[in-house]
Formats: structure tokens, C-alpha cells, sequence
């Protein structure tokens, strides 16, 4: 059985941040979910198609990050037939051996519902625009309000909303470091390993 890690939770909480390093700390590949939806969002035209043909290509292009190509990402992603054409993708990477590592809002609950780890990673509202603001040189207070916007959309869809699993772990990264988080993160993948 490989070992999956799989980690959820809002925007601008740390998930990917904390995801990237436990990839590094145990030697796994990682997965960034997100960015499958935002290269569909950004693709144009028709998602379902877009979603359906994505490539590594699409993956790759520059523009991905952006908070334009976040709130894009939410919209398609309430798609039914969006969701549908990317599980496939997902679930035989999670499943590798010796196991991986993925983030984004329904790896616990849907994607990998029997990961051997599954953190929901959360942080306050303001904490989380402040840390995005910074990372892309935008106002704090027009982070937030998207922030609020994207949050509310990818919970209140029908179809794999963001949702903590019943068996997940609750991080608040709120105050702590990355080097807190990352070391609370560690400690207990390191314990569901060993127990
Ligand atoms: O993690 P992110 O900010 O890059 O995700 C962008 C959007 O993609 C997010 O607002 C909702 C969607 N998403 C999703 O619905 N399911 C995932 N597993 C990952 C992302």
C-alpha cells in the first residue's frame, strides 16, 4: 500500500507550502492539484474539453499563479465534468509507490479518502491575504475579498467541495512560521509512518 499524503484546506493557508516540503523531507513526489484547475481556467474556451485534454504543456505556462488564474480555477472547478476528466490523473499518482504527496481541497475526502495522512490545513482570513498579498505584490484588502469569494465558492459547490475528511488532522498555521508548520506537519506524518 503507498504511502499518501494527502493535504487540503483553503487559500493562502500553507498548504502548498507544506505539501512541497514533506515531498522534500520523506523523498515523495508531489502533486499541486490547484494547478490542474487553474490550466483548465486559463485554457479558455470550453473547460470540459480543456480538462479532457490537458497537458504537461498546459501545466507549465507562466501565468498559473496569478490571482486572476486562482479565481478562473474556482469557476471551472465547480464543474461536474471537470472534476470527472482530472480524478484519473490524480488518483494513479497518489497511488504510486512508495507513495506522494498532493494538496488541494478535496485530496482526503474524494481524491485518496484512504491516504495514510491527511492534514486540513487552516489560517485566519487576514493571516492568509497578508502571506498572498506579499507573495504577489497585491493589496491585502483586495486579497481578502477574493480570498473570501474563492473560499465561499469552492465550499458551496456541490461536487467535492472544500471540506476537512472526518479523520483529518487540523493544522492552524495561523501563528506559526513555516518552519513551525513544516515541523508540526513532519511530526505527524512521521508518527502515522511509525505507528
Ligand atoms: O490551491 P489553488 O489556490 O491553486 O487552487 C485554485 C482553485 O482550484 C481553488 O480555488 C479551487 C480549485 N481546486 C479544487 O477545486 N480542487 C482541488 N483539489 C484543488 C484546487
Amino acid at each position: 500500500m503507498p504511502f499518501t499524503i494527502a493535504i487540503d484546506g483553503p487559500a493562502a493557508s500553507g498548504k502548498g507550502t507544506i505539501a512541497r516540503a514533506l515531498a522534500a523531507r520523506f523523498g515523495l513526489p508531489h502533486l499541486d492539484t490547484g494547478l490542474l484547475y487553474r490550466a483548465v481556467g486559463a485554457l479558455g474556451g470550453d473547460p470540459v474539453a480543456a480538462a479532457r485534454g490537458l497537458t504537461a504543456a498546459d501545466l507549465a505556462r507562466p501565468d498559473l499563479r496569478s490571482a486572476e488564474a486562482g479565481q478562473a480555477a474556482s469557476r471551472v472547478a465547480a464543474i461536474p465534468e471537470v472534476r470527472a476528466a482530472l480524478v484519473d490523473f490524480q488518483r494513479r499518482f497518489a497511488l504510486q509507490d512508495p507513495g506522494a504527496v498532493l494538496d488541494g481541497r478535496d485530496i482526503g475526502t474524494v481524491i485518496c479518502p484512504d491516504a495514510a495522512v491527511k492534514l486540513y490545513v487552516v489560517a485566519d482570513d487576514a493571516t492568509r491575504a497578508a502571506r498572498r498579498a506579499a507573495e504577489l505584490g497585491a493589496d491585502p484588502a483586495e486579497m481578502l475579498a477574493q480570498l473570501r469569494e474563492r473560499d465561499a465558492r469552492d465550499s458551496a459547490r456541490a461536487t467535492a467541495p472544500l471540506r476537512a475528511a472526518p479523520d483529518a488532522v487540523v493544522l492552524d498555521t495561523t501563528a506559526m512560521s513555516i518552519e513551525q508548520a513544516v515541523a508540526a506537519a513532519v511530526a505527524e506524518v512521521t508518527r502515522r509512518r511509525d505507528g
